[in-house]
């Protein structure tokens, strides 16, 4: 009896249709929510994730939380705490009480929300200015995977503006898995930077040394730098990140309250170091912190990848390495010197490679640099680690080893031309250096080719 055939099939396809009908609808409002962020795509994206959640994501440098002065950064998912964490990253007004800081988690697809307890700490590493770095910590609630998290302080109750940023650093290979061997974080460019030659003589000398990738800060430079940046950025050496920390703040341009005024020391040189450590954590197995200025140079005839591991054999893991600070100032000059190259002289900037004339380091200050083991380091300052991880440690690096070669100006005004001492360690590299650099220039339409002779000619 067909009908009755027909009548079993329909008795089981009609809720079998159904479920059908509800997966289907269920999938096309998965799409919808998917098309309110990107407008195409039918898997789930980082963006789209959120979106779940139902409120933004960051999309500049810095976020300011509602009814708080605290500027967020960057958000990490920490590895090294007990307990499953989240630290977030940000400026913050020392004095402000921030007690009732919440985080806000987005967790799994379904954007389930769920808020826990912040910890803040205010670093102590100020310098006497009303804004420095902080950390907020939260645990990661039970059953949660948070891709996402916000924070909301005790006058900002009303999530409806809150800003979600992405947490980073999800994943933490062994140390022998790391991606990177040497990353390089330099910190804040501002006052329109124009110290062209240096900076580019610097990022061939790096790369010459064996460092793998540098980051930079900035607030600001000139157009020839422009320049100089998308060529290194071009080539995949330098990663630019925007800092426009005085569309924020009034930062000061030195590093203390009554050297320049201002809310944050040196352009939040600091934050932005603190930064740059824990972006890199998981991707470099050490991070080197300093100057576009500056240089660690190995002082006997070894490769920069020598003295690492000899280092590293001397002193086992998780330890940083302080190297002190060497001035050759800028005002003193070497006469003749074959490195004043004609083809340079139009640049702007300081051509290191004719300042080889040392100060004695008598200040008792330490204004050394660093090369850290990052994931040893809980808080960053800019002559030291600020707080170690567990049983991370320093140690100090003598000049028999490595010297830190910083072209300035004069630190010490006492000290006449008759006092300083001639080291011409730098001019080891010159013959592999002025090459590069000229290539490099060539490339970037910099290098003034039609010199030579005529700025050779004697004087009469
Ligand atoms: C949310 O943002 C809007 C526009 O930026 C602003 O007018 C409003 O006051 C904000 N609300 C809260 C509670 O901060
Ligand atoms: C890092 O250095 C080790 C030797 O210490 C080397 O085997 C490895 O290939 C290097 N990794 C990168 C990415 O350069
Ligand atoms: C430095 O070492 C290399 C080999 O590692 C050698 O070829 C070179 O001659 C040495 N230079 C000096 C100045 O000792
Ligand atoms: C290049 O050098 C020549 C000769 O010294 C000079 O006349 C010219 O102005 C220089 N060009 C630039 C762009 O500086």
């Amino acid at each position: 009896m067909p009908w009755r055939r027909w009548g079993s099939v329909f008795l089981v396809l009609t809720p079998l249709m159904s479920l059908m009908g509800v997966m289907m609808f269920t999938l096309y409002l998965r799409l919808q929510a998917g098309r309110r962020v990107t407008g195409h795509s039918n898997h789930i994206s980082d963006r789209q994730w959120a979106d779940r959640c139902g409120f933004r994501v960051q999309s500049d440098t810095f976020t300011q939380v509602a009814g708080s002065k605290t500027l967020l950064i960057n958000a990490f998912r920490e590895h090294r705490t007990d307990d499953a964490s989240v630290r977030l990253l940000g400026i913050v007004l020392q004095k402000e009480d921030a007690l009732w800081s919440r985080c806000v988690f987005c967790c799994q697809e379904e954007g389930k929300l769920v808020t826990v307890a912040a910890k803040r700490t205010a670093h102590p590493s100020n310098y006497y200015f009303d804004y420095g770095t902080g950390d907020f910590l939260c645990q990661i609630p039970l059953g949660c995977k948070p891709r996402y998290v916000g924070l909301v302080s005790e006058n900002g109750e009303d999530l409806s503006n809150l800003t979600f940023l992405p947490v980073l650093n999800q994943y933490a290979p062994a140390p022998s898995r790391l991606p990177l061997n040497y990353t390089l974080c330099m910190p804040t460019l501002f006052n329109s930077y124009d110290n062209v030659l240096q900076f580019v003589q610097a990022m061939e000398l790096y790369q010459l040394l064996g460092i793998q990738r540098a980051i930079i800060y900035k607030t600001s430079c000139s157009a020839t730098m422009e320049t100089v940046l998308q060529y290194y950025s071009n080539v995949g050496f330098l990663q630019v990140l925007p800092w426009p920390i005085d569309s924020h703040l009034k930062p000061s341009s030195n590093w203390l309250p009554s050297l320049s005024p201002g809310d944050i020391h040196y352009y939040g040189q600091i934050p932005a170091n603190n930064d740059c450590v824990y972006r890199n954590m998981y991707s470099s197995r050490y991070v080197l912190m300093h100057d576009p200025d500056e240089v660690i140079m190995p002082t006997g005839n070894v490769s920069f990848q020598t003295l690492m591991s000899d280092l590293e054999t001397a002193h086992g893991e998780k330890v940083n390495f302080y190297f002190p600070n060497n001035v050759f100032p800028l005002e003193e000059k070497v006469e003749n010197s074959k490195y004043d190259l004609p083809e340079w002289k139009h640049l702007p900037g300081t051509n290191f490679l004719v300042h080889t004339l040392r100060e004695m380091d008598n200040s008792g200050l330490n204004s050394g640099k660093l090369i850290l083991d990052p994931r040893s380091v809980l808080q960053m300052e800019v002559h030291a680690v600020q707080a170690h991880f567990h049983q991370g440690r320093t140690e100090k690096i003598s000049s028999e080893l490595a010297l830190l070669y910083h072209i300035r100006r004069r630190k010490d005004s006492q000290q006449k031309r008759s006092n300083l001492v001639l080291d011409e360690g730098l001019l080891k590299v010159a013959q592999a250096l002025v090459p590069r650099v000229n290539r490099a220039l060539s490339y970037m339409g910099l290098l003034n080719t039609t010199t030579g002779p005529a700025t050779r000619r004697p004087k009469p």
